[in-house]
């Protein structure tokens, strides 16, 4: 066993708790900068092997997270989207100016046929972000019909006629998003009343009926959540919630991606560290109105926004992506599964090329972040029961005045019948040595993978695309525990036998 000073790791697997669902780990594609188009989307004409117009290699690489959900057309383009300039033969479409996002064309090649191809040949499950800022409750009701429709309404034709003769599966369907904000400048109350009249339309079969979502507040904004959900009685199955991790905490200078310092190291782990204490301000409330838990609390935007690359589009909002990353990615999986029974979808923003993204692509080229393999090393996490998990003597990584616990964890029962155990290390210097105690089963070895690097922002490149990628990792008992070292920054998921 370690000597003192080691922090001690309780699970009890014996005493399951809720589901974390799968769609905890969905993701974002907004028509922003190039998320969608070259990143994801060629077109079928392409020289560039792909399904549908959708790459193989990025296809490939998305089927491996077993990405279960994907959000879509937007964020705040959302709220400029109208869906009838996206049908019909591409060639024919509306080309528009992106104003949301770099002022670019948007010809609508991406609408909604193209989008249920990705989410069909991923396996995925649809969430559509409907448009309130400058649509209107006639336009998302059709939108609806058009996608779900099993009749011979003008619009499910128009949708045969479009070459889809079965209606689309829509798991999700969200009313505007940031109505504070870029969606409508709104009030609570205002929104509120706007989202009430609009869930009265949208219709669909019983047995394509999306869940509906409110759009929430963010960062310590909970009047969001406080008004919606002690108005909002029918047609309301959760409220959406926003929050990033910026370094610096200033929206103006936000911090770099890379060539990073470890004060800006450790304002990161802090600041996305605060995610725990939001969704327990937002839960409480939740719990208060909602106590039945009809109601779930989706954080469907989150994730680090650093400056831009230089030499970028400043509206296309991408940005490298380290081990730093990675650690911040696990360290909000670990909140979100203490709150399995609220949280029941997360989207990380975004999927590829734009903020903390699974996959960054340069012409033919794609490479796998960081936090892809953050991602996939979590993979048994989806659909398992979380489990209780205590640490005691925990130590703090400090640099001045700033402060982090050291370890954070994870446990959970895999659909494979595992236990599953995911550790993170915040601080970039030490070691952790870990003792975990297992109540309720075996534990013999651990046995799965280890993400870290020398440097803080070690981070692939397409030059060296491996530079950053899980090793082999396993650790053995003695006396029945598990004795862990876990090294300086770093992410760890074993499964315990
Ligand atoms: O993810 C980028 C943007 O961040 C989204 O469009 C918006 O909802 C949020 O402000």
């Amino acid at each position: 066993a370690f000597a003192a000073g080691e922090v001690t790791i309780t699970i009890d697997a014996a005493k399951p708790g809720p589901v974390i669902n799968k769609n905890v780990y969905g993701q974002f594609a907004e028509h922003l900068g190039t998320g969608i188009y070259e990143g994801m989307w060629v077109g079928p004409n392409s020289k560039q092997p792909n399904t549908k117009g959708w790459r193989n290699d990025v296809l490939g690489a998305l089927k491996e997270l077993h990405v279960p959900l994907v959000r879509w057309p937007g964020g705040c383009f959302a709220d400029e989207y109208h869906w009838r300039e996206g049908i019909g033969p591409r060639a024919k479409r509306p080309v528009k100016v992106n104003t949301m996002w770099g002022g670019v064309e948007e010809n609508n090649a991406v609408g909604t046929h193209e989008f249920f191809d990705l989410v069909e040949l991923l396996g995925a499950d649809a969430y559509v972000n409907g448009n309130l800022g400058t649509g209107s409750n006639q336009e998302m009701a059709e939108w609806l019909e058009y996608m779900t429709s099993p009749s011979k309404s003008t619009l499910a034709e128009m949708r045969r006629k479009n070459g889809r003769d079965k209606p689309f599966k829509v798991a999700y369907f969200a009313v505007g998003n940031e109505a504070w904000g870029c969606g409508g400048q709104m009030t609570p109350e205002h929104y509120t009343n706007l989202y009430k009249n609009a869930a009265e339309f949208l219709k669909a079969p019983k047995e394509n009926m999306p869940k509906f979502i409110a759009s929430g507040g963010n960062d310590n904004d909970t009047k969001w959540t406080e008004t919606l959900s002690a108005n909002v009685k029918h047609k309301m199955d959760a409220i959406s919630f926003h929050y990033y991790t910026i370094p610096t905490g200033k929206w103006d200078v936000k911090g770099a991606a890379t060539g990073f310092a470890e004060d800006q190291w450790i304002s990161t782990m802090k600041n996305t560290l605060r995610m725990d204490e939001l969704i327990q301000k937002n839960v409480k409330i939740l719990d208060k109105n909602d106590p039945s838990k009809k109601v779930g609390f989706y954080v469907d935007e989150w994730g680090t926004w650093y400056d831009v690359e230089k030499g970028t589009n400043s509206g296309f909002l991408y940005q490298q992506n380290s081990l730093r990353d990675a650690v911040v990615a696990a360290l909000n999986f670990n909140i979100f599964h203490n709150y399995a029974d609220r949280v029941k979808m997360t989207n990380i923003a975004q999927m590829v090329n734009v903020l903390q993204a699974m996959i960054l692509t340069d012409k033919d080229k794609m490479l796998l972040t960081p936090t892809y393999h953050a991602y996939r090393m979590y993979v048994p996490f989806q659909d398992a029961a979380s489990l209780p998990v205590t640490v005691a003597n925990n130590g703090q990584y400090s640099v001045g005045s700033v402060s982090v616990p050291q370890v954070s964890a994870s446990a959970a029962r895999g659909k494979d019948g595992k236990v599953y155990l995911a550790l993170v290390n915040t601080n970039p210097k030490e070691q952790a040595e870990v003792e975990i105690n297992v109540s309720g089963a075996q534990a013999g070895v651990a046995r799965g993978q280890l993400l870290t690097a020398a440097a803080m922002d070690a981070h692939n490149t397409f030059a060296q695309p491996q530079a950053v990628k899980p090793v082999p990792f396993e650790a053995k008992a003695s006396g029945g525990k598990l004795q862990v070292k876990l090294p300086a920054k770093a992410v760890v998921v074993v499964a315990v036998e």
